[in-house]
């Protein structure tokens, strides 16, 4: 996942339009009069304290509460909050021409030009969305799924993915195959090919017809932050002629991910989580106009529905799939703005840093639940190449299933001891009749070390006291 080499020109993100100024870490590096400029700092690595104790800086949290539940939603730089602000500003001023603040219509390409590098894309593959439902959305109702076509998914999706496959399959007939992806408890080592060899089965057991149309799957599952080997799955469907579409609510912002590198056809993440963009943004990524729809579909198949757009079909074929997909009629342009700002800011903090200090932190939450906590469960497993910055665990080992037990500690945690956490169900196999619970971590760029051991000693004195 880590690619150190850099995978874009400095010079064309600072190129973006919004103006702001981030402060401590240099000057103005997103102004159009710095644009030429280099950045004045040099990125860090994960111990370096004093780099990150600045990155801190750049929000505003609450004190009296660390804030671990990114995984729901992230928290925006102050920077990006004030030039979001004034955008706002502007547009009620000037609603008409907006002062061309956002360049020409649909006013989001420069956005996307200046972020696509980052996540190693190309411009015109890149739709700001408004979420990863709204991305998911688009693509799961925009596909010509017919009767006794087939849908790969796992058992770890979440509804925001759930839905819109239900409703795609039911309305033609089309059936969807859960395979079990394998879950850690603490007791089997796992390996990204377990993962690889569940999809490879299902495919062997469903594709005989050559009628599975779709491999869906999460990048990192939201219930135990495993993180899949989704470069292996996508070559595996690719190899059978099957498209993929990846749910990327917690990669975008997390993991230094590589879009070319990992080939997926469709690839829907949130804004506002871990990129810390603003409520109802998104990004979504639909690789060469999804030319592979009509290489890997039957001949009589229409590629794709543009369900989710104001410009869709009749008149407007001359434009590229992204700009039909990204206009949905009027849009809030300050909100995708920001999060181009965002999505610069960590451009310039070093997409391949963040990803670094996150795994640290996390690696540091386990390692510390494991010595603070020896007898609870963990559900993520401890390699690093199947980590993400989400721990899940349980401390109640005696009975993983009870919701009201884990609810109560959670909610202690934040109440009596200020750390805001979250919990998460599932099942560990497909036929679970009853589900398990954890709990849910996140560590982010915003936290340091003494977040990590604070919480974990929080969370061991809770124990004792609930034990
Ligand atoms: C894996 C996964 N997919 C989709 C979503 C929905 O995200 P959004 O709010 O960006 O639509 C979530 C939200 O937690 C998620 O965890």
């Amino acid at each position: 996942m880590s690619e150190t080499t850099s995978k874009f020109n400095r010079r064309d993100f600072l190129k973006g339009s919004a103006g702001v100024a981030v402060a401590g870490l240099g000057t103005s590096l997103f102004s159009t009069s710095a644009a030429a400029k280099q950045p004045t700092f040099s990125p860090g690595n994960s111990s370096n304290k004093n780099f990150w104790k600045k990155v801190q800086q750049q929000f505003s949290l609450a004190k009296g509460n660390v804030y671990m539940n990114i995984g729901t939603t992230g928290s925006m730089p102050t920077s990006v909050q004030q030039a979001y602000a004034e955008n706002t500003e502007l547009v009620a001023t000037y609603p008409w021409d907006m002062q061309n603040k956002f360049g020409s219509w649909p006013y989001m390409s420069q956005m996307a030009a200046d972020i696509a590098p980052g996540f190693g894309a190309d411009e015109n593959e890149i739709v700001l969305s408004r979420n990863t439902t709204d991305g998911m959305v688009s693509i799961l109702s925009g596909l010509d799924f017919q009767k006794d076509d087939i849908i790969i998914t796992t058992h770890h999706e979440h509804i925001g993915g759930r839905s819109p496959l239900f409703s795609a399959a039911d309305r033609v007939g089309a059936k969807v195959v859960f395979v079990e992806i394998p879950v850690y408890t603490g007791k089997k080592k796992l390996k990204k090919q377990d993962f690889v060899n569940v999809f490879a089965d299902a495919i062997k057991e469903h594709n005989a017809n050559g009628n599975v149309r779709l491999v869906m799957f999460s990048h990192i599952t939201y219930v135990t932050g495993t993180l899949l080997p989704a470069k292996e799955i996508c070559a595996l469907a690719r190899d059978h002629g099957i498209p993929t579409l990846v749910d990327a609510a917690h990669t975008i912002g997390m993991m230094n991910v590589d879009l070319h590198d990992m080939d997926c056809d469709f690839y829907a993440g949130s804004g506002h989580k871990w990129q810390c963009g603003p409520g109802a943004t998104g990004i979504l990524y639909v690789r060469q106009e999804a030319e592979r729809l009509i290489r890997f579909w039957p001949a009589d198949r229409r590629p794709f529905y543009f369900v989710n757009s104001s410009l869709g079909e009749d008149g407007y074929q001359t434009m590229n799939f992204v700009t039909r997909m990204q206009y949905i009629g009027n849009d809030n342009y300050p909100a995708k703005q920001a999060l181009a700002d965002t999505c610069k800011l960590w451009d310039e903090i070093g997409r391949d840093k963040i990803e670094e200090r996150i795994l640290d932190l996390s690696a540091l939450c386990k390692e510390e639940l494991s010595k603070q906590l020896p007898n609870g469960t963990f559900f993520c497993p401890p390699e690093r190449e199947l980590s993400s910055g989400l721990t899940s665990f349980n401390p109640f080992s005696d009975d993983l299933s009870n919701s009201s037990r884990l609810t109560e500690f959670r909610d202690l945690l934040r109440e009596e001891y200020g750390y805001t956490i979250r919990t998460t169900n599932f099942s560990i196999h497909l036929d679970d009749t009853e589900a398990t619970y954890a709990l849910r971590i996140s560590t982010h760029l915003f936290h340091d070390e003494d977040d990590v051991t604070g919480l974990v000693k929080a969370m061991a004195h809770l124990y004792k006291r609930m034990a």
